[in-house]
């Protein structure tokens, strides 16, 4: 018998917008129950990647294989829905829809699929919300009252509320101040202990990479250049990886040069609106 499948294998994947070619042949094997960071400059290809492996993007060539089935023929669209039952993603700036209630953007899934009345939808999302350490309080209110970091927990209760086997989180730091940063990464690293699932995120925060990862790929020019242990990020012998990692020490120290004291009250106030970095290396967003 053959070794088990790995849980998510992308094989020489290729996407281009026109003439714009952003993954020129990704490779990626991730086994179950792995927890991976994707690194990669703003602009690299990071989102396009995660939505090729959640089917939001057709790729123009290459695989994506989950536990072994191929999910991006559409000879196979019936496996691929099956497989992709199980991916849970949290978007890049949370996406919650704003038209609805918390608890019906958690249950989202479960109200289109009516697998459950709506009583218990909303008894499962108040669920959810206990594991992003959110009390039951918060259901009826609407994204619009929360602040940043309350809806980057929301949006991680809503991409866990099937208990997916696969976990996608798209900077769900981005954004925050360091102390909420850092409550994201332990919740998440809590989270996925406890359901045990397979989780690739996309981050630009090392910090973070360290408490939520123990691997690391890295994306430059369209393809995964190195991948590692994350505990070997600053010993990788890749010259892009220390030039990342450079540039990040170099962001960090920057921002404390100019940091302004804490703000006071509930911890729940965040910096000013998060915008995307247009520069090689690491954003800072995640001030
Ligand atoms: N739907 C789209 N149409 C055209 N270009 C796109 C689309 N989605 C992404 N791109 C382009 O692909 C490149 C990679 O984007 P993205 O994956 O969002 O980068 P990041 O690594 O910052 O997440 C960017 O140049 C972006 O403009
Ligand atoms: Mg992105």
């Amino acid at each position: 018998m053959s070794a088990p499948h790995p849980k998510i294998q992308v094989r020489d994947l290729c996407k281009a917008f026109g003439r714009e070619p952003v993954l020129t042949g990704v490779d990626l094997e991730i086994g179950a129950g792995e927890a991976w960071v994707l690194l990669g400059a703003s602009g690299s290809g990071k989102t396009v990647l995660l939505k090729c492996i959640i089917g939001l993007v057709r790729p123009d060539a290459g695989s994506v294989v989950i536990d072994g089935d191929e999910t991006n023929s559409a000879r196979t669209r019936r496996v691929a829905n099956g497989q992709l039952e199980k991916i849970g993603m949290l978007f890049q700036r949370s996406a919650l829809f704003d038209s609805l209630k918390v608890w019906e953007n958690i249950a989202f899934r479960l109200l289109q699929t009516k697998q459950v009345s709506r009583q218990e939808a909303r008894d499962i999302a108040i669920r959810r919300l206990a594991l992003v350490h959110m009390g039951a309080d918060v259901a009826d209110l609407m994204p619009a009252e929360l602040s940043g970091g309350m809806q980057k927990r929301v949006a991680l209760a809503r991409a866990i509320a099937g208990e997916p086997e696969i976990l996608l989180l798209d900077e769900p730091t981005a954004g925050l101040d360091p102390i909420l940063s850092n409550g994201i990464s332990d919740l998440i690293a809590e989270i996925v202990r406890e359901l045990n699932t397979t989780v690739i995120s996309i981050t630009n925060d090392i910090d973070s990479a360290r408490v939520i990862s123990d691997h690391v790929a890295m994306l430059h020019d369209g393809a995964i250049c190195w991948t590692g242990p994350t505990g070997d990020l600053t010993e990788s012998g890749d010259a892009h990886v220390a030039e990342y990692i450079h540039g990040w020490v170099e962001e960090q120290a920057r921002l404390a040069a100019h940091a302004r004291p804490a703000p006071e009250g509930d911890g729940i106030a965040e910096s000013p609106s998060p915008s995307a970095g247009s520069h090689g290396g690491p954003t800072a967003t995640d001030t």
